[in-house]
């Protein structure tokens, strides 16, 4: 079992606090599994190996089966994800104007694959289903804001304003 990654583990003093507080609440406690994990996601964004390690000692839970559980749920990631996550909707009505497309030029510009993160943590690219709002089509998502309506140029345009956010 290999769950290492390329990203190099960042932690920082208040996280590293937070989430010892949280561990010695979840000590003892029966079914302290998920919540630990989930205390994970939330305060470092992703599960890092570096802290499974910590839950499974502390807790004294396996980390093969910490490793189990999370893969069973998609809440759950074992990479980092950029500041701006890009989901291009691939479902039929964005598709067939082209969301395909658009998503090409995306991972060819950010030099990565659907599933991906940059190497700056800037920018993880995804494709998902019918977010439902289909009357715009193509559609995509930067985090929370949709842009819909997509032509090549106004996506292009989208990316450049997000490159050049700080
Ligand atoms: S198919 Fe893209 S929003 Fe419905």
């Amino acid at each position: 079992m290999s769950i290492e990654t390329a990203f190099e583990f960042i932690e920082t003093e208040s996280q590293y606090q937070e989430f010892q507080e949280r561990l010695e609440q979840l000590k003892g406690q029966r079914g302290n599994q998920m919540p630990a994990l989930q205390e994970v996601q939330r305060i470092y964004g992703y599960l890092p190996i570096e802290v499974l390690k910590r839950v499974s000692i502390e807790l004294s839970i396996p980390l093969e089966e910490l490793y189990s559980t999370a893969t069973f749920y998609s809440q759950f990631s074992f990479v980092p994800k950029g500041e701006y996550t890009i989901s291009v909707c691939m479902g039929t009505a964005c598709y067939v104007k082209g969301a395909g497309d658009i998503l090409d030029s995306y991972a060819t510009e950010l030099n990565i694959n659907p599933g991906e993160t940059t190497a700056d943590r800037k920018f993880t690219l995804e494709s998902c289903r019918c977010i439902g709002a289909c009357g715009l089509a193509p559609v995509l998502t930067v985090n929370e804001e949709v842009f819909g309506r997509l032509t090549k140029k106004k996506a292009d345009k989208v990316l450049v304003t997000f490159q050049k956010r700080e």
